[in-house]
């Protein structure tokens, strides 16, 4: 008794010197107003959401969108697929009907390529020219999240941090659980976009494909195809529906998915609900998909192996 005693003792009397000497950092929005808000998944009842900063409206219909590709065209730079792995494109806020806005805050355009450079209504996206995003990430110390992004979100003939600082601009910006006045009175400059990887690691995270496909005896293979029901079918079962699958080579070659949900809370915090496809996928329904392997100086292992 005297023992355990003592062991309570010296442990609340460390966690009081820790509670007293660090505090947590904030990269993360103020939610505190949203215990009062109605428990709403995004799109379900869009007249229950009064606080855009609680609920991504009116983008709730949030896509973590994933590449297959078999090369970098960065390789020579270091630029390496993850083995075993899908990687990363982003996280969209689509309106509920599947139409969506881009490029919303022009104060935060981080893409060195904008695409498309002109919006429908004719504003220009002029080009960023500062520094990447990457060194966003690592003003706030995340060297942690940089490490998962160079691992997991990499580019295709461009370097990872253009990308991501284009996924920023035209997505999040246009994101509202991401908007700087949500961040309160002591934001960060730049907070926003280090949350906004975080959330996009986290969503990723919930739909691991290569398993899921690997699982049901899905694996790349530059022998034999798959049909897209198939394919379809092994999402379905982990996921409760149909993702978006897009293909290459005249919907032959399997290069991309996109899993639609909706969104109970913020995208950093909440949970997601996955949801059918809105849009009709561009593989083929009676021809074999090939889901090729990658070529293996294109790749890299990222596990830790016992
Ligand atoms: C939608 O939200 C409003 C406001 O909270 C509520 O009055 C209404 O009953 C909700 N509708 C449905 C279908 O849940
Ligand atoms: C967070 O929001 C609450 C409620 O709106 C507010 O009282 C508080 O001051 C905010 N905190 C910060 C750090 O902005
Ligand atoms: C593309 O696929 C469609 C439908 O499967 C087929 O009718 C067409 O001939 C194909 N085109 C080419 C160029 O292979
Ligand atoms: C498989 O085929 C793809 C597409 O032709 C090619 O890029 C890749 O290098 C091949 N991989 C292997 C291991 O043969």
């Amino acid at each position: 008794m005297a023992v355990a005693f003592g062991l309570t003792a010296v442990l609340l009397a460390v966690q009081g010197v820790s509670a007293s000497f660090f505090s947590l950092p904030r990269t993360y929005p103020n939610i505190t107003a949203c215990a009062s808000e109605p428990i709403t998944y995004s799109c379900e009842n869009t007249t229950a959401i009064q606080n855009t900063c609680c609920s991504p409206t009116p983008g709730g219909l949030v896509l973590q969108t994933q590449f297959w590709d078999t090369y970098t065209g960065f390789e020579k730079k270091g630029q390496l697929l993850p083995k075993d792995s899908w990687t990363i494109h982003g996280l969209w806020p689509d309106n509920c009907d599947g139409s969506y806005e881009q490029y919303c805050d022009l104060s935060r355009q981080y893409d060195p390529n904008p695409s498309p450079s002109v919006l429908p209504d004719g504003t220009t996206v002029p080009a960023y020219t500062g520094p990447g995003v990457d060194t966003f990430v690592a003003e706030f110390g995340r060297l942690d999240l940089l490490a998962y992004m160079n691992k997991y979100w990499v580019s295709q003939g461009s370097p990872n941090a253009d990308f991501w600082g284009h996924e920023f601009a035209k997505h999040a910006t246009c994101t509202s659980t991401f908007d700087v006045a949500c961040y309160g009175h002591d934001y960060k400059k730049n907070q926003d976009v280090v949350d906004f990887f975080d959330a996009v690691v986290r969503a990723f995270k919930m739909y691991p494909t290569f398993d899921m496909l690997a699982a049901s005896g899905i694996l790349p293979s530059n022998k034999t195809t798959y049909s897209l029901s198939r394919i379809q079918a092994a999402l379905k079962a982990q996921t409760g529906a149909i993702p978006y699958l897009g293909c290459g080579q005249n919907g032959t070659v399997l290069q991309e998915v996109w899993y639609f949900s909706h969104v109970l809370g913020s995208e950093q915090f909440g949970h997601y609900n996955s949801v059918d496809s809105t849009t009709k996928s561009s593989c083929s329904t009676t021809a074999g998909i090939h889901y090729y392997e990658r070529t293996p100086s294109s790749e890299r292992e990222v596990r830790v192996l016992p």
